[in-house]
């Protein structure tokens, strides 16, 4: 499993002069997420101080994690790269295409036949480019990452909104594209916006039924979903010390659900057992010699308000269990106030499913906290309610959770125990009826609730709370149950009570396991053939794109003037399609079907100019396309909010489109559409967005010239044989003008690897 100690040292070996150095330049005490992100400049010391919010700057993170829907895009990216290996420690975690439905064994089996070329693809190509494979079954990416590779200090990205997680064990770990994690494999900088600063002091302690979970259900409820976009969130204080490290684990994944960059603590004692628990006693070693620097300088947590741009301060001694939801996790409710909530708001309190795991609660502690609570119902004479179903998180924790007798309580109380995988969290589960659409309520320890997440049934209300809480409310069967003050009947009749969970936040006999479900990659991969059948209609190789022909862009045909918000979703849509994401051509099928037309205001229907029909919108592209003609995308303000999904670029990019002209970009994808060698413009006076008419053919202008801060010009020639000419804006660096004329940033990597 080799988490890589050399190159651990190696960080923490320039960590007290490239602190010192940040320190100068920034002229004041430095918060622990400052010292991570000074640590991992791409340019070494710093030079100058980052404006927080809105600098951009280079990074080199450690580490790359993926998981199997995202790896794949990012791993044909890489192909193209040339690389022989990966320049940093990377893995590969297959746990998002495993579906729930009759239990482990039966489940795994099912999912290893349904994707067997998708896995074998990712072990192969793992093999080959010295990236480590953990196959399906091993466990949730998160909770991996925890146990094996996440280190106080270090920094790492991820094809997963919540590699967050490892800030549970002090880290900067921050959720990205594929197109990014394969640039940070070739060896390539990472960008970021330099993050704003959100202080949260935890004092007292918690106790009773109360968990690291309701830490950040609190603050979802405090910040919302949008609180925390672009910040990471800083924990600090006694009530920080006070929490086990899978804990932290906890509320540092759910900070994606405020929109945070990441979250992070600083390293304390927590964090050193759960490194020596976890074999990592070498890290653990490591750590001690910087310790000082891996948290923040004492004035900052003296004078916090003085260092963050927002504080947050919440007592642990104070903070009552609650459950977020229905439908968004930041509606807060404190349990003693559920049952008047859910009367008044017409919530089902009938709880028909209590679902324990996803990476946000599938640890050992949390399955030993809701076990307790199953035991005790067991001893009562109490019987579930509701149905009940767990994902352990890795399968070490399983293996000793099994060992320890965890998980025959649960079974014991009926419930079905799932692979260690996503499951459904991710949608990925079967569950018996949810196709009638009944209303119901679930509760789930998982991080997120929208609607349709779990089962696909719109009128589920699902509600996030801890395990331990959803093991209670399972065994009740009633959302307003409070188990702090209330008693349940057992089958005696008898009224009894629950007491507060109990639970190992380590394992007293040590962590276990038999087969982790790791695969070493080669030493030397380079004879390695990678596994893709030409004729699968999951997994393509990508070819290189066209370089730039030399000239002006003239005779674009218009495709879409999308209107209003298009996200990355409405561009290249997830669900069904995700099974897609390694095969660019199919999922191409997919292109801007959600986006409006703004001539008729309609999804997926577009005049083709070819024909005069209204037509879909990839069919329309691939008219075009087979006619050799390009094409011009229109569209709004934020064009491409949402995900840093590459599939939203390289799908116009390989179909065909040339440009995509909008009054304003989200900025990921306006990066994404550059590295794929597109053209990414914005209007220079808003208007113009009003002169592009349906039948328009567009030339743009001025690509010879092309250079940094230098207009464009467009002409449109409309169908009556008036024309406009507009001026239109770009952010190319001259390294990105580089890209374009390359045809990609990929072609740029191949070169210099060729040369
Ligand atoms: Fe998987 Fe759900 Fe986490 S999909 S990675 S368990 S958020």
């Amino acid at each position: 499993m080799a988490f890589d100690i050399d190159m651990i040292k190696k960080v923490y070996g320039q960590y007290e002069e490239r602190i010192n150095a940040a320190r100068k330049v920034v002229n004041k005490p430095l918060t622990l997420s400052e010292k991570i992100l000074y640590a991992h400049l791409w340019d070494g010391n710093a030079t100058e101080a980052y404006e927080r919010g809105s600098s951009y700057v280079d990074f080199t993170p450690d580490r790359v994690a993926m998981q199997d829907a995202t790896a794949q895009m990012a791993l044909l990216q890489f192909m193209q790269a040339g690389r022989p290996k990966v320049a940093v420690p990377s893995t590969v975690h297959c746990d998002h295409l495993i579906q729930a439905r009759d239990g482990a064994a039966e489940d795994l089996t099912r999912a290893k036949n349904e994707s067997s070329e998708v896995f074998n693809f990712l072990s192969s190509v793992s093999n080959k480019y010295g990236i480590g494979f953990w196959k399906p079954g091993a466990g949730i990416i998160h909770q991996v990452v925890l146990e094996n590779y996440a280190f106080p200090g270090g920094m790492m990205i991820g094809t997963d909104s919540h590699t967050v997680n490892a800030g549970g064990l002090g880290m900067v770990a921050i959720g990205v594209g594929g197109a990014d994690a394969c640039d940070v494999m070739a060896g390539l900088p990472w960008e970021l916006k330099f993050p704003k600063l959100i202080g949260v002091k935890l004092t007292g302690k918690l106790s009773g039924w109360s968990s690291p979970k309701d830490v950040i259900l609190k603050v979802a409820g405090i910040l919302t979903v949008k609180g925390g976009t672009g910040a990471i969130v800083e924990y600090f204080g006694e009530g920080a010390e006070s929490l086990s490290c899978t804990g932290k684990g906890t509320i540092c994944n759910m900070g994606a659900e405020i929109g945070a960059t990441t979250s992070t603590f600083g390293y304390d004692e927590s964090m050193e057992r759960y490194l020596r628990a976890t074999d990592r006693a070498e890290v653990a070693d490591a750590a001690n010699t910087i310790k000082e620097h891996l948290t923040a300088d004492p004035e900052v947590y003296a004078d916090p308000e003085q260092y963050f741009d927002q504080l947050i301060e919440i007592n642990l001694t104070e903070l009552e269990p609650s459950l977020n939801g229905p439908f968004t996790p930041d509606l807060y409710t404190p349990v003693s106030r559920m049952r008047e909530e859910a009367d008044k708001n017409g919530w089902p309190v009938k709880v028909e499913w209590g679902l324990i795991g996803s990476c946000t609660n599938s640890s050992y502690e949390d399955l030993a906290r809701a076990a307790s609570i199953a035991q005790q119902a067991i001893d009562k004479g109490l019987v579930t309610k509701a149905e009940f179903g767990i994902n352990p998180g890795s399968e070490q924790v399983r293996y000793t959770a099994d060992r320890d007798g965890l998980l025959k309580t649960f079974e014991e109380l009926n419930a079905t125990i799932f692979t260690n995988a996503c499951g459904p969290c991710i949608g990925m589960w079967d569950r018996a009826g949810a196709d009638k659409q009944e209303k119901n309520t679930i509760v789930h320890s998982f991080n997120r609730n929208f609607a349709k997440r779990a089962d696909g049934n719109p009128n589920t209300f699902a509600f996030v709370t801890s395990p331990e809480m959803v093991a209670a409310i399972a065994i009740s069967g009633d959302l307003g149950f409070n188990p702090v003050t209330d008693t349940l009947t057992n089958r005696d009749g008898e009224e009894v009570k629950l007491d507060p969970p109990t639970g190992d936040e380590l394992p007293n006999k040590g962590f276990a396991v038999e087969d982790a479900g790791y695969q070493a990659p080669a030493v030397d991969g380079s004879d390695l053939e990678v596994d893709v059948s030409p004729t699968s209609d999951r997994l393509q190789l990508l070819e290189p794109f066209a370089a730039w022909e030399g000239t002006d862009l003239t005779g674009l045909k218009l495709l879409i003037k999308a209107k209003g918000k298009c996200t990355t979703d409405h561009i290249s849509m997830a669900g069904p399609w995700l099974k897609y994401r390694g095969h660019l051509d199919n999922i191409s099928n997919n292109m801007l079907i959600g986006a409006v037309n703004y001539f008729n205001d309609q999804t997926d229907s577009v005049k083709n100019q070819l024909t005069g029909e209204y037509e879909a919108v990839p069919a329309t592209q691939r008219a075009y396309k087979a006619g050799g003609i390009g094409s011009i995308v229109v569209g709004d303000e934020n064009y491409g909010e949402g995900s840093s999904r590459e599939h939203a670029a390289m799908e116009p990019r390989h179909l065909g489109v040339r440009a995509v002209l909008v009054k304003s970009f989200a900025r990921i994808h306006e990066t994404n559409l550059k590295k794929q060698g597109m053209l990414a413009l914005t209007f220079v006076d808003k208007d113009d967005y009003d002169k592009i008419q349906e039948d328009d053919i567009v030339d743009i202008l001025g690509l010879t010239e092309f250079a940094p801060n230098k207009s464009l010009t467009l002409v449109l020639h409309h169908a009556d044989g008036s024309q406009d000419e507009i001026s239109v804006n770009h952010t190319y660096n001259a390294q990105q003008i580089e890209w374009f004329k390359a045809g990609g940033a990929l072609n740029i990597i191949r070169k210099k690897q060729a040369a």
